[in-house]
């Protein structure tokens, strides 16, 4: 008897779903080892068509979570509401789940997780972070054995797609976004990647399967790539850096940092590399040391692949009668470990700044004063001469890893003097390749 299949939202990724799943149904039965069978699709807006074919379509989502016919719902309609109300009403009716939504999994986890394991279903999500990498898989099952130090990446195939258009081409930020809008890389609200909310969304998810830790949207540090000034891009270029959009997330003794910002990482690093709407993600683990995970991280039939994965799964426990005793989210945290969230104040990294000062003598060294001061040691310098007709020069500074309240008491200190004009442009940088 093949799994069946019922399908919420006609989307990107919806689309892309059903059209692999017909594209590749032989050797998907043949892989499940029963057959996977789309019985039902349910979209409120959308409208059948070529790929949808003869398939039975409503517009009635909770019609597919209480078909008694449907074996796992799978949901592709995005968004917290009315998304939640269709998982959980699915996870009553004893169906099993999958679902690329990464707000939903960030926000109401907690809550659908408990109410699947209550039920005896599962909710799989391999879609829901860095499109169609197995990161998800590779956290809960490849990397199983390790204590997970530290994970940092490009998370966001659309803000990594406008930075490095922006940078190769020179292009202008609002119309690679269209274009990012228009290849179905972009969230239906498109500040949600550019402001860096999407990458928190997956950071948090991220975080809290390989730390055990709750999921905790809420205590995430988030900076989007709107505010990167393009004359930062080049000086970082010529002290060596790319600036690449990163999720972070890291045991720093105290707790765990989850941050997401713009950063500077080594021109020579594997993830300075990855461009476009690729994501990749480093994950440093006690055992294996660190390990690079890169691919298609949005678009129709990269993400589709990893919800068809999921589905592949559970269809093959559903069949072998087993049951699943992977661990979920927030399943609890490694023995001895510190799960609290750190405020941004306690994060480490290194740091770049860029001030405007007045080209006189004596103001290189106030600031070398006020950094020295916070225990702050420069690494690299740059001064440009001053333009035609401009008293004021452009000063950017490389740290050493320092403690982010430090940085920002001697930022604010910097804002102070007189020698300085306007604010402090302040961006992180990562090595990646601490222990
Ligand atoms: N809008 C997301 C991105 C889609 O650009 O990465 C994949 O989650």
């Amino acid at each position: 008897m093949p799994v069946k299949v019922g399908l919420c939202g006609l989307g990107t990724v919806g689309r892309g779903t059903v059209r692999v799943l017909s594209r590749n149904a032989a050797v998907l039965a043949h892989r499940s080892g029963v057959g996977i069978e789309l019985v039902q699709i349910g979209a409120r807006n959308a409208v059948p068509d070529a790929d949808t074919g003869a398939i039975p379509f409503t517009r009635d989502i909770f019609a597919v979570a209480t078909n008694p016919e449907v074996d796992i719902l799978v949901e592709l309609i995005g968004g917290i509401e009315p998304a939640r109300e269709l998982v959980l009403t699915a996870i009553a009716n004893g169906k099993q789940v999958v679902t690329a939504n990464k707000a939903l999994i960030a926000t109401c986890g907690n809550e659908i997780f408990a109410a699947a394991r209550a039920r005896g279903v599962t909710v799989a999500y391999e879609a829901s972070v860095a499109g169609g990498i197995p990161i998800i898989k590779a956290l809960r099952e490849g990397l199983a054995a390790n204590r997970i130090r530290w994970l940092a990446g490009i998370i966001n195939g659309t803000s990594n797609f406008i930075l490095s258009e922006m940078r190769d081409k020179g292009r202008q930020f609002a119309d690679v976004l269209a274009e990012a809008q228009l290849l179905g890389y972009a969230e239906a609200d498109p500040t949600l990647d550019v402001e860096g909310i999407d990458a928190a969304h997956k950071l948090v998810i991220l975080a809290a399967l390989a730390f055990g830790m709750p999921l905790r949207p809420d205590a995430v540090y988030i900076e989007g790539i709107t505010a990167i000034q393009p004359e930062d891009v080049v000086y970082a270029g010529e002290l060596g850096y790319r600036i690449k959009h990163l999720g972070v997330a890291r045991r720093n003794g105290e707790g765990i940092e989850l941050r997401v910002h713009p950063t500077l990482v080594p021109e020579r690093s594997l993830i300075a590399q990855v461009h476009g709407v690729m994501n990749a993600i480093m994950v440093k683990g006690d055992a294996v040391g660190a390990t690079l995970y890169c691919g298609p991280g949005a678009g129709a039939e990269p993400t589709a692949s990893a919800v068809i994965a999921d589905i592949l799964d559970i269809a093959r426990r559903l069949d072998g009668g087993g049951r699943d005793a992977t661990p979920v989210p927030g399943g609890g945290p490694d023995a001895g470990e510190p799960l609290a969230v750190l405020d941004i104040a306690a994060a480490e990294s290194a740091h770049y700044l860029r001030v405007s000062a007045l080209d006189k003598p004596g103001v290189l060294s106030q600031l070398a004063q006020i950094l020295s001061a916070h225990g702050i040691s420069i690494e690299a310098i740059i001064q440009k001469e001053p333009a035609p007709g401009q008293d004021h020069v452009p000063l950017i500074m490389l740290t050493n890893r320092t403690r982010e309240s430090e940085v920002r008491a001697a930022i604010g200190a910097i804002e102070r003097l007189e020698s300085v004009s306007g604010p402090v442009v302040h961006l992180r940088k990562e090595a990646l390749d601490d222990a």
